[in-house]
């Protein structure tokens, strides 16, 4: 890394981009923030970090926010089970919920802010306009999605966020690009951002718990976005870690220091 390198952190207003750009700015990097709401990463980030609008579903708004660019992470993302941040037009009553949970056709007519749209043609919109140049796409993907036939993950996908993960994927290994994908399990630790049981329960490692990292989506279990935010930061620095994708969980004893290096390197 370089003082002339620019990294530019989608999804950076939510619960791993907020940690991912603090990581960014507290190791001397330059950030760009990608979103779609300017007045709240401007409260959020106070002016450390420059400000690009734009909407990964609309391929059009990204190319202004790509200029200058060296390293992208991508922490994106929406709920796996609809909720209001579906984004559904227009605001349904409770009749309309239930629709939208038992008919397909109904649900994709009227929500606009899909897995499908969001960590598929979202992330594929992203690679389009990515500088050829670019050294590393960072991709916050999920545990489960070589598994998601396969129990809890079936019932995570019931409405296609693994598939639509999994396609990001695809998108991101076929472009070329230096890449590194990273697939966390359930997500715990604050900024808690998404409506799941971790969220109300307010789940936490207590900054406890070992980082176990693997390859080819063996594990499963919680990960601390804290973690999550660390490795995607710190992977642009491990050459190691490029073209890589492995999965990440909390579990054991945590040593007193990270050791990334040695934890990057066994994936090799
Ligand atoms: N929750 C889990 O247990 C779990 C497990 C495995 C993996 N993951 C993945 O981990 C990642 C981080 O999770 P999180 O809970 O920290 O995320 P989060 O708080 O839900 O944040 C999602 C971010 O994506 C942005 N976003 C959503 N739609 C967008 C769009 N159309 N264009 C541009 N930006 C958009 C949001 O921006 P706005 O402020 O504009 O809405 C927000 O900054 C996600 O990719 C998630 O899928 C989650």
């Amino acid at each position: 890394m370089t003082s002339e390198d620019l990294v530019l952190v989608a999804g950076a207003t939510g619960g791993v981009g907020q940690l991912v750009v603090a990581k960014l700015l507290e190791k001397g990097l330059k950030v760009r923030t990608l979103t779609r709401n300017a007045a709240k990463a401007t409260e959020m980030f106070n002016d450390k970090v420059e400000i690009a609008v734009g909407d990964i579903r609309d391929v059009t708004t990204l190319p202004p926010a790509m200029q200058n660019v060296t390293h992208i992470i991508c922490c994106t993302g929406t709920t796996a089970f609809p909720s209001a941040r579906w984004e559904f037009d227009p605001k349904p009553n409770l009749i309309q919920w239930g629709k939208i949970f038992f008919d397909p056709t109904y649900r994709n007519a009227k929500a606009k802010n899909t897995p499908a749209k969001v960590d598929a043609q979202g992330v594929s919109n992203l690679i389009a306009t990515a500088p050829s140049n670019l050294k590393r796409f960072v991709f916050v993907s999920s545990c489960g999605v070589l598994h998601k036939d396969e129990f809890p993950y079936k019932i995570l996908n019931a409405f296609g966020v693994l598939d639509a993960k999994q396609q990001g994927e695809a998108a991101i290994i076929d472009s070329g690009l230096p890449y590194t994908i990273i697939r966390p399990g359930r997500l715990i630790d604050g900024p808690y951002t998404s409506y799941d049981l971790n969220t109300l329960l307010q789940a936490k490692t207590g900054g406890k718990l070992d980082v176990v990292l693997g390859t080819g989506d063996t594990l499963s279990g919680d990960a601390s976005r804290i973690d999550v935010a660390a490795a995607c930061v710190e992977s642009i620095f491990h050459p190691a870690t490029q073209n890589q994708a492995f999965e990440l969980v909390n579990k054991g004893v945590r040593p007193p220091v990270m050791d990334w290096e040695t934890l990057f390197t066994q994936l090799a």
